[in-house]
């Protein structure tokens, strides 16, 4: 059994603010429009919040570029109301975690500002700066995740700087202590503030290594470091010390988002006597759908690569460290777009993806709208996108000639970031009760049946689906400390697996597939013994005639007297 702790039993819902809910009419959401929603969040029954990133930023990517790491845009209101928002928060008890962007800065940042005044000026080693090659080229081959290379070009001082991301986002220099010492400071004023904690943006790669020279070529034109920085092992130290000088002997929650990570990298940030982070977001199953043209393609993920990745996160961290379970966020394309189905068994498959996601172990997060079943956006016209990203791929595949601007449009509303950063459905209104006036990204057309408003009230909506799942998870401490068991692992169809404890074992089976799909339940929990606790289909045949409806799901529950194991 593992040992306990309130963030392992936690289920935390993000917010992606900007969408979230608009107080003022300005189309963009904001603090007022969060604080009017706590008592939802209450309802709905989850423990923890997430806010992405409300700072001061010029907004190249959409806030992940900060020029000030502690204030509140004022586009999100002030730091007075950001401080009443904890404390109707907390009331309510509700814990806030805030981002913890550090991997890089805005070039706009005052460090930044400072650094470009020349070689020798006092901020100058807060980034990471190289000579051009002999011709004048950039210092390697690396490409920055939004296009072009990851090095730019200093004119005045005549020297390049790192950026993993863009050239407005220059990486920090973490080798540098005072660097260092800076964050830590700012990050002992929030705790002190009382944010219960942080989720580190890409913290994985804040540690850059020795090895700068050239490494193979993708797609882009470019070599992508991020899995060589990310096997950097210096970041268990730099967040060894962190954690030392910012949170020990304070109880936060903390979890690192380790894009590129192995599973071994994976257990010493999350391991289980606790000196680095508490848990990590890895990135393996989102990936699988990937391909030589990187995440512009119509490739679906295969149930059965899913399984085996996630199988082997949930063996591979357990009692070793802590797993932060997702389908989709700011990042990623809406899962039930990807795997489940957005027309007649919408409803059924968004919680069928919903209760495997919730039964798995770890901390699961909710991003916001999935409650509602909310689906990508098909996006027709290039003026409705707003991610760099998807701006700067549409332009460049197009330009070469790669796909047609049709093509383009297809694939960035299957999988940009932009297809799941559009506006939170409230209800079937203009503005889909996220705003009064014009939202700064269009809403989905289908609101006016995709809401909230309409779902409250209804018991079999997904809405009232998440909160009976909510409610599961916590009163089974099997489905957050059980130990997972896959069933099953040939089945094409269906992910099917146990959570086993002392005390009582569950089983979570969930049909993938758009067709009833033969499926024999273990003899066990076909027995009188086996309790039922949920499911998403009424009238089930599953017991009686040993197969699942389409995008079915059921959550199974035997007790154990068996307490010598
Ligand atoms: C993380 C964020 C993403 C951002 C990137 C650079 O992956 O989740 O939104 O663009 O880091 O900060
Ligand atoms: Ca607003």
């Amino acid at each position: 059994m593992e040992r306990r702790a309130w963030w392992k039993e936690s289920v935390v819902y993000q917010i992606y603010p900007k969408s979230f809910c608009d107080g003022n009419g300005d189309g963009i959401g904001d603090i007022k429009g969060i604080m009017s929603k706590l008592d939802y969040l209450v309802w709905l029954g989850v423990d923890v919040v997430w806010i992405s990133p409300m700072y001061p930023s010029p907004g190249y990517d959409n806030g992940y570029d900060i020029s000030d790491y502690e204030s509140i845009a004022p586009c999100y209101g002030s730091m007075e109301e950001f401080e009443t928002l904890l404390k109707e928060a907390h009331a309510r008890g509700l814990k806030v975690v805030i981002d913890l962007v550090v991997n890089h800065s805005s070039n706009e940042h005052p460090w930044f500002l400072n650094a470009l005044e020349g070689r020798h000026a006092a901020k100058r080693e807060y980034y990471i700066w190289r000579d051009a090659k002999k011709d004048g080229c950039p210092p390697n081959n690396w490409g920055a995740l939004f296009g072009g290379s990851a090095w730019t070009w200093d004119e005045k001082s005549g020297q390049y700087y790192l950026n993993l991301f863009s050239s407005r986002q220059p990486d920090l220099n973490w080798e540098n202590p005072s660097l260092r010492e800076e964050v830590y400071g700012m990050m002992r004023r929030w705790l002190d503030r009382g944010v219960d904690g942080f989720r580190m943006d890409v913290i994985s790669l804040i540690a850059k290594g020795n090895d700068f020279s050239d490494g193979p070529v993708g797609a882009s034109g470019y070599h992508d470091p991020r899995a060589r920085i990310a096997a950097n092992s210096k970041v268990h130290e730099y967040l060894k010390e962190m954690k030392e000088e910012v949170w020990a002997g304070r109880d936060v929650m903390t979890v690192g988002e380790a894009s590129a990570t192995t599973l071994g990298n994976a257990v010493l940030f999350s391991n289980a006597n606790g000196s680095e982070l508490d848990m990590v977001f890895q990135f393996e199953h989102m990936d699988l759908d990937g391909g030589e043209t990187f995440k512009w393609n119509d490739k679906t993920i295969p149930l059965t690569g899913l399984k085996e990745v996630m199988t082997k996160w949930q063996e591979g961290l357990y009692g070793r460290g802590w797993n932060a379970l997702f389908w989709d966020n700011h990042d990623q394309p809406r899962m039930l777009s990807r795997l489940g189905d957005e027309g007649e068994l919408r409803e059924t498959s968004a919680k069928m993806l919903a209760a495997c996601l919730l039964m798995l172990q770890g901390t699961p997060f909710i991003f916001q709208g999935d409650e509602l079943g909310m689906t990508n956006m098909r996006f027709t016209s290039p003026a409705q996108l707003r991610d760099s990203e998807s701006i700067n791929a549409y332009e460049r595949y197009t330009r070469e000639k790669r796909f047609t601007k049709e093509q383009m449009l297809h694939y960035i509303s299957l999988k940009s970031r932009d297809t799941a950063r559009i506006p939170m459905q409230w209800n079937g209104g203009p503005g889909a009760g996220f705003t009064t006036g014009t939202p700064w990204m269009d809403v989905h057309p289908n609101h006016a049946y995709v809401n909230a408003e309409e779902q409250a009230g209804r018991a079999d909506s997904i809405l009232s689906f998440y909160r009976e799942l909510i409610k599961v998870r916590h009163r089974h401490p099997v489905s957050v400390y059980g130990r997972y068991e896959p069933y099953e692992v040939g089945n094409e169809n269906v992910f099917a697996y146990f959570r086993i404890g002392k005390e009582e074992t569950l089983f979570v089976c969930c049909n993938f597939a758009d067709v009833t799909t033969a499926f024999a339940v273990p003899e066990r929990f076909r027995s009188k013994e086996a309790r039922h606790l949920l499911g998403n289909v009424e009238r089930s045949a599953y017991l009686k005639e040993g197969r699942l409806a389409a995008y079915e799901c059921v959550i199974m529950e035997v007790k154990e007297n068996d307490t010598t194991n």
